[in-house]
């Protein structure tokens, strides 16, 4: 009768809808063949990066950073880091004790306000001094001229291991007046103009940079850093021969890839979706940084907040209504990310926390919710994981050998606190880098305490050159 008619309408229509949001789901998964198409454009971009001819057009950057060795347990002394880029910024003092090999920190997180990151240079180094000089009253050291480390993950361009010039602002950050400046040069006026202490800035780190020489302080395979946190990036330790941006064959120099552009030249277009295109046109930096908002926790949250918004204007979800806090950028932080996904939390917390959010969901609803999340992340973990192939594939035929035993420095939000990431990271470079062992080593705290040993490393040197 007419009751039965409705009832197979009702279902006809729920079946497809299951296979419309099944496709939308089936445009982020990634066939093993498709992943190693990206691992090998991935190693054709490094090489551009490397060479001289092709460097100026290249996307991925591999910019040198004049680390040129990993630490030998003989650094000692105390010294301050500051840590900007991340999810917080920070300010460490770090005493570093040879002989025992021991690291005692002290560290203290400072709130970077949206107007100040988007503010004008003057402002954000003068937030910054101002920070540093609250760390030294609290330490009580402020007459103390301490060298600094200054992890500053963005893309610089480097001369030495005290000078950077900051090539484009990524991530959150749009202050005026400092692309194409020395950063150290910036921080040192900043720190003249408010003459309440003085420092040494003796380094400017790349993240990846601090967070492998952590690692490698404690495990000597590790020649690889790699975040995947807020912004995705890695470095490792190229043959100097093949850094033709820098003088001299001998040796190897710790090379800051900037992995975050590649595909800014178009090369993972047809890798993209739709709601990848939103996204990117959403952003600061429109264009730019295409494999970091694949990958890391500022854009994740927003692939997935892009699908959702279309699935309720498809009607598939919370009954077609696309509340306010659907509409607000960055609601799908890492944290609430990372708990929907957890295997541990009833759908029901699921529930709870999409309310937390302001968001009104059925049963139903958290279920597609869940299944959006794990489509996601699972390609940004892939997509990291072809990345890490690509290098350490490169780093086993620059040493000839048949296979390679490495250890990967690893730090980040995403990597720490995402249920899933990690493991299918791993397996993906498995799976695509057969030949090399890959161990992967959490870094704790890695890049204020990888600044601070790079700083002491370049004082002992200094020392060394004056005796
Ligand atoms: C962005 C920055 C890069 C940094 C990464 C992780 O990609 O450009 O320098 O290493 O984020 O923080």
């Amino acid at each position: 009768g007419k009751g039965a008619a409705m009832v197979t309408a009702v279902a006809y229509r729920l079946a497809e809808q299951t296979q419309e949001i099944a496709k939308i789901l089936s445009k982020f998964r990634m066939t093993t063949e498709q992943l190693l198409e990206v691992k090998n454009r991935m190693r054709a971009e490094m090489q551009k990066g490397l060479s001289k001819s092709t460097q100026d057009v290249a996307v991925v950057k591999m910019l040198p950073s004049y680390v040129r060795s990993t630490p030998d347990g003989t650094e000692n002394g105390d010294f301050l880091a500051l840590d900007l880029g991340g999810t917080n910024f920070r300010v460490l003092l770090v005493k570093i004790r040879s002989g025992k090999k021991s690291v005692e920190m002290h560290n203290k997180i400072y709130a970077i306000p949206l107007e100040v990151m988007q503010g004008t240079g003057e402002e954000l180094f003068d937030h910054i001094v101002h920070c540093i000089s609250d760390f030294l009253d609290y330490m009580g050291m402020k007459t103390a001229c301490l060298p600094l480390g200054f992890t500053f993950s963005f893309p610089c361009r480097q001369t030495g291991l005290d000078a950077g010039i900051l090539l484009t602002w990524t991530k959150g950050f749009k202050a005026t007046g400092c692309e194409s400046e020395d950063i150290v040069g910036l921080l040192r006026d900043s720190i003249k103009r408010n003459q309440e202490f003085e420092l040494d800035v003796v380094a400017i780190v790349n993240d990846t940079v601090g967070t492998m020489m952590t690692c490698a302080y404690e495990e000597s395979t590790c020649e690889i850093g790699l975040i995947a946190g807020t912004g995705s990036n890695a470095c490792y330790m190229e043959e100097m021969r093949n850094v033709e941006m820098v003088d001299g064959d001998h040796g190897r120099m710790c090379i800051n890839m900037e992995w975050g552009a590649f595909g800014d030249n178009g090369c993972l277009d047809d890798f993209r979706t739709d709601y990848d295109h939103a996204v990117d046109d959403l952003s600061l930096n429109v264009g730019k940084q295409r494999y970091e908002k694949m990958i890391s926790g500022m854009y994740l949250g927003e692939i997935v907040r892009n699908i959702l918004i279309d699935m309720t204007k498809r009607g598939f979800l919370f009954r077609g209504q696309i509340s306010e806090t659907l509409k607000t950028r960055g609601i799908f932080e890492t944290k609430f990310l990372s708990q929907i996904e957890s295997d541990r939390l009833a759908l029901l917390q699921v529930r709870t926390i999409l309310q937390h959010l302001g968001l009104d969901s059925t049963c139903d609803d958290s279920i597609i919710v869940k299944e959006v999340c794990g489509a996601v992340s699972r390609r940004g973990a892939q997509l990291c994981g072809a990345g890490v192939a690509a290098v350490v594939d490169k780093i086993r035929e620059n040493r000839g050998l048949d296979h390679l035993n490495i250890t990967v420095g690893v730090d980040g939000t995403l990597y720490k606190l995402h249920p899933h990431f990690s493991r299918i990271m791993k397996q993906t470079v498995k799976d695509l880098a057969p030949r090399c062992c890959v161990t992967f080593l959490l870094s704790e705290d890695g890049s204020g305490k990888g600044a601070a040993l790079i700083t002491a490393v370049a004082c002992r040197l200094r020392e060394e050159a004056k005796s």
